[in-house]
């Protein structure tokens, strides 16, 4: 298939074209190179971009006979979006609308929409199946519902199917240690443990102590980066005209805050000095996934099944650069 996909130098766009080079399709990446790595992607695939530059992306989908869209290019701090939400309303919504239009007139039959776990909000249910309520808690994941809901519209009124694949926490790095996380400024638990671990930052801030869980920190469920990659090739199959298919991806197990930064310890055998914080604004409790809608109707599964095995390929990624793409 011949594939676009914005966002694609970034973390998870960067595993998913890896993916799909090696599955044969012929991939356009676009990124405007602000969060996204050119070294993350092959030179040959790279347009430079802004997703607000919607000629540009008309053109690409015209000249590149483009017959699938995978958008990830979004903003995706939670606690960024609750300071700043305008930023957030235009990117990841205004901007991603445009897309979804020119797709609509270019004739796009098949669209994959990178959403979150963020859409459910405070669960009522855990783990979280996706036919759950969606009451998000923070602007991020407004931004996110409402362009899911934007895409069943679309899909219900036009020869266009999509898939929405709901992410919980990514994690990890190419097996090989080529390509992993490197976001600026870095705002997640796993790669600011990793730093801490290896003395680069002075300590990792637990964001509360006080949550409703088993040890009072919040509970995620990480999921590795490649088995979030496989998963968008497995949905771009699925699709088919007047599809509207959502997916949980993670491994429906949750580990806390303190559970993370112990495996972190466990993988690198070094310390990975804490200071206790208050509670980071829009943050849930508990988000962990039930996967099984996945498993069962895309046969999707996780080759790094457990923590353990997703850290231990982030490690190698730390260990090997050390200052990120940026060396
Ligand atoms: N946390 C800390 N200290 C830190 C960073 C994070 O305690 O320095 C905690 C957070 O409070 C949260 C957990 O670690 O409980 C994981 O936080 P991350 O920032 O790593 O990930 P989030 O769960 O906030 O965000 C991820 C994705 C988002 C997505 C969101 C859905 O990065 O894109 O899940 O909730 F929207």
């Amino acid at each position: 298939m011949r594939i676009l996909v914005t966002g694609g130098a970034g973390y998870i766009g960067s595993h998913t074209v890896r993916h799909l080079l090696a599955n044969g399709h012929e991939v356009t990446v676009f990124d405007n190179l602000e969060y996204g790595h050119r070294q993350a992607v092959p030179a040959e695939a790279l347009v430079v971009g802004n997703l607000r530059d919607i000629d540009h992306l008309d053109q690409l989908l015209v000249v590149n006979r483009i017959e699938a869209v995978i958008h990830f290019a979004a903003l995706a701090s939670v606690g960024e979006s609750v300071t700043n939400p305008a930023k957030y309303y235009t990117n990841n919504l205004i901007y991603s609308l445009q897309l979804l239009d020119r797709c609509r007139r270019n004739g796009i039959q098949k669209f994959v929409f990178s959403s979150s776990c963020a859409t459910y909000g405070e669960p009522t249910q855990v783990p979280i199946p996706e036919d759950a309520p969606q009451n998000p808690v923070n602007p991020y994941g407004h931004t996110k519902l409402a362009f899911e809901r934007a895409l069943a519209d679309y899909a219900a009124a036009h020869p266009f199917g999509f898939c929405t694949l709901r992410y919980f926490n990514a994690a990890g790095a190419a097996a090989d240690g080529s390509i992993g996380e490197d976001h600026t400024p870095e705002t997640h638990l796993v790669p600011l443990a990793f730093r801490a671990a290896q003395g680069k930052i002075p300590h990792v801030t637990v964001f509360g102590t006080d949550y409703p869980t088993p040890d009072g920190t919040c509970v995620r469920d990480y999921v590795h980066v490649d088995d979030l990659a496989t998963a968008h090739a497995l949905a771009l199959d699925k699709i088919a005209p007047g599809s509207k298919l959502a997916y949980n991806v993670g491994l429906g197990r949750g580990y806390s805050v303190r559970e993370v930064i112990a495996a972190v310890e466990a993988v690198t055998g070094l310390k990975v000095p804490v200071k206790e914080g208050p509670r980071r604004a829009g943050d849930p409790p508990v988000l962990v996934a039930s996967a099984d809608k996945i498993r069962h109707e895309l046969g999707w599964s996780a080759k790094y099944d457990s923590l353990r095995a997703i850290l231990d390929t982030a490690w190698r990624w730390h260990q090997s650069h050390p200052n990120g793409f940026g060396e």
